[in-house]
């Protein structure tokens, strides 16, 4: 038998989740051994720690319930993948794969889309701004652009000028739509007047016409009515530019914004509660559209949604480096991966999973990341039982925004594993090293 190691006792207060009729939370453990069937010790042992992880499947099995929402309702809409949400190369692909457009905030996501062999015409591109050298390109390429303020529409009128073309546009709006906060840095005001003025003014100027209406409300929006709000209104300008201007919009592009099974901060009813469906969704969107749609033919429909397709597909494991007692009497990890890998931490409540049970009654614990910061922590007090160095730990949902806003601050940005729909497992990132962080300086 081996010897036992010495820890020097302490006396805890256990000041939260008390036992209660449902039982002890002295001996309750949230526990994942595997992902698509795959052991995550395994895992870790084979591909490394910290490390992303995602399931090919389980992306497809989220898209096609969101795609088979609209599509059985709505005869004509698309998906643009969110690149930002995540735009590691694989995952871009499985989305075009699947049928999806992409939608890019930039020239470098541009650049990648493109890398990618997505053609102009199949590239929504949004952005407050977006440089004219670029914005020249997207427009000879044949991209969407979705005009988001007055000085980007002036660089239009000198690239319409400069190719002897006349541009087709879409314009991005904001609106009340009754959420909190509401997101009016991005485009056109519709309620005081400025989207229509910005419109009148391409018809004035006349070398760019409008062949599109988007406003993209939010992100993790719960209350389906501020999508029927965003339709009518959409709709409407639609109607009152279409007459104005006898002019035709082909598209409206309704953004992203659908929320995922995550745990929002300051929302104590589970996700699974409080989390709208796919259909929920669908029918606030399309319900609204036949309701206002006054003209012969119905507008296309695309969805610039991100966080909702790929946020549960998406998994962080991490692996138990040391742990302390802190003065307080509270029981400290200290974990290989952090803040500098789970940006979202700021909002949302993850899950957090032992790969298997553990012996030891729970105690108050905080996990903390690798980072000398004292910002770094990822959860403050959760029940734990005793971990020693080498526990896996498998942290979700983090498909979305956590890859792409990943710090390379302190530590290397990890390497992404991707679990195929065979199940089989391949690495679509590796981790980074002194040449890939080093490799344009001086
Ligand atoms: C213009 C635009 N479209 C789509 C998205 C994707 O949003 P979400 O991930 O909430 O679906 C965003 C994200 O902020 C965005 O800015």
């Amino acid at each position: 038998m081996s010897k036992l190691k010495y820890e020097i006792p302490t006396i805890n207060k256990i000041d939260f989740a008390m036992a209660s009729k449902y039982g002890s939370p002295l001996k309750s453990q949230r526990v994942r051994t595997e992902i698509d069937g795959l052991k995550i010790s395994e895992l870790v042992k084979e591909y490394g720690s910290p490390i992303f992880v995602f399931s090919q499947r389980q992306i497809e099995e989220k898209y096609n319930i969101l795609y088979n929402a609209f599509s059985s309702r709505y005869p004509d809409v698309k998906f643009a993948w969110s690149y930002k949400t995540n735009y590691l190369n694989e995952i871009c692909k499985i989305y075009h794969d699947l049928g999806s457009l992409s939608e890019v905030v930039s020239e470098f996501e541009y650049q990648k889309a493109r890398a990618l062999g997505v053609e102009g015409k199949d590239i929504i591109f949004n952005g407050p701004y977006k440089p004219k050298v670029d914005l020249k390109i997207a427009v000879q390429e044949g991209a969407k652009i979705h005009v988001d303020n007055l000085f980007e529409l002036n660089d239009l009128h000198e690239i319409a000028d400069e190719l002897n073309i006349k541009i087709p546009v879409a314009i991005r709006i904001n609106m009340d739509t009754g959420t909190y906060p509401q997101w009016s840095r991005f485009g056109f005001n519709y309620e005081n007047g400025d989207a229509f003025e910005a419109i009148k003014h391409m018809y004035d100027t006349g070398k760019v016409y409008l062949v599109g209406i988007h406003s993209h409300i939010g992100t993790f929006i719960l209350d389906t009515n501020a999508y029927r709000l965003a339709t009518m209104k959409i709709m409407q300008l639609k109607e009152e530019v279409e007459k104005k201007f006898n002019s035709e919009i082909e598209y409206i592009d309704l953004g992203g914004g659908f929320a995922s099974k995550s745990n929002l901060k300051g929302i104590y009813q589970s996700a699974e509660v409080v989390v709208p469906t796919a259909d929920d969704y669908a029918e606030a969107i399309t319900n609204t559209i036949y309701e206002f749609n006054k003209s012969k033919k119905l507008p296309k429909l695309y969805l610039e949604t991100g966080r909702h397709l790929i946020d549960e597909a998406g998994y962080l494991l991490t692996s138990v480096c040391g742990h302390k007692r802190f003065p307080d009497g509270k029981k400290g990890y200290i974990l290989d991966a952090g803040v500098n890998l789970l940006y979202t931490s700021t909002w949302y409540n993850f899950n957090i999973e032992l790969d298997k049970r553990y012996e030891g009654d729970n105690e108050p614990s905080m996990l903390n990341g690798p980072l000398c910061m004292n910002i770094d922590v990822i959860e403050e007090n959760l029940m734990l039982p005793p971990l020693d160095r080498g526990r896996v730990i498998t942290i979700s949902p983090v498909g979305a925004y956590n890859y792409t806003q990943a710090m390379q601050f302190i530590r290397y940005k990890p390497a992404v594993i991707l679990i195929d729909k065979s199940g089989e497992v391949r690495y679509i990132k590796e981790v980074d090293d002194l040449a890939t962080v080093n490799y344009k300086e001086v």
